[in-house]
């Protein structure tokens, strides 16, 4: 049995990393803003908070994130609480094509991954592509209207959070491995097929309308770079997610 933290333990993965470690017998801390007893904003500089977090630990499971930035900052700031309290084995999750596709979002990411190589603590860093959650979340954002616009020519390949959480939790159980092969989802498909998925299961009608965009991170989108597909090992499709969501 090892202690185990997970930065972001509340989100939509750590949670369920934090469910199957706990049910693994390890003696999980969950650290985020708001989650007593370790509440910490892994961006502030006052670092007291994530020392006391880091006291005894033996691995860190990092799923934290702030969609508005600070990724890069937060990791840091983990890292160097991590070499100070001596932790053994940092593991990080990261999305594929962070390296190949200009968004600043990426950026942060490529950073930490970065960061955690250079780190001189036993790392494991995981990429996956888009979970089923966030396509979900874009696509009833892109159906609100009557007619959905969605970009042309991109596909995604989405995968179960459920699933990235069981091999993280794995990952989190072994020794350091440094960067893993990559985890895609089972299929890839374009935008508007998962839309009809969607609409399909909510039975909200919409007209579809797919619009060429510009800039560099469209054209990365467009050659694929978000997609895995010689890793597609994800089991659960896109419709049976939404499936489960219904029940
Ligand atoms: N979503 C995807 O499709 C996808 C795909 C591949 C990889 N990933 C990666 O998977 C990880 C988890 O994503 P997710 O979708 O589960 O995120 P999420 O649901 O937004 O959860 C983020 C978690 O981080 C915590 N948090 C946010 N800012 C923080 C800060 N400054 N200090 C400490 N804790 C903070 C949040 O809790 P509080 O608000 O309480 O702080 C929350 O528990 C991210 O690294 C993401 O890049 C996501």
């Amino acid at each position: 049995m090892s202690t185990i933290l997970v930065t972001g333990g509340a989100g939509t993965l750590g949670r369920q990393v934090v469910d199957r470690l706990r049910t693994d017998q390890h003696n999980v801390r969950v650290l985020s803003r708001s989650s007593q007893p370790y509440a910490v904003d892994l961006r502030d500089d006052d670092s007291r908070g994530l020392d006391e977090a880091l006291k005894g630990v033996d691995v860190i499971v990092h799923c934290a994130t702030t969609a508005r930035g600070g990724d890069d900052r937060a990791a840091a700031h983990l890292i160097e609480a991590a070499v100070r309290a001596g932790t053994a084995h940092l593991v990080y999750i990261s999305i594929v094509g962070v390296d190949r596709l200009p968004l600043g979002y990426y950026r942060t990411k490529r950073i930490a991954e970065r960061m955690i190589e250079d780190s001189g603590l036993g790392w494991t860093i995981l990429r996956t592509t888009q979970f089923h959650d966030l396509v979900l979340r874009i696509l009833t954002g892109a159906t609100k209207l009557p007619v959905a616009v969605l970009p042309t020519g991109v596909s995604l390949q989405p995968i179960a959070s459920s699933e990235v959480a069981t091999r993280l939790a794995a990952l989190a159980a072994g020794p350091p491995a440094g960067r893993v092969p990559d985890l895609g989802g089972p299929e890839v498909r374009t935008l508007p097929d998962l839309a009809r998925a969607y609409m399909r299961s909510t039975g909200h009608e919409r007209r579809l309308l797919t619009v060429p965009l510009f800039g560099r991170a469209y054209a990365g989108y467009r050659r694929g770079y978000q997609l895995t597909p010689e890793r597609a090992v994800g089991k659960e499709t896109f419709e049976e997610f939404l499936a489960t969501r219904k029940r």
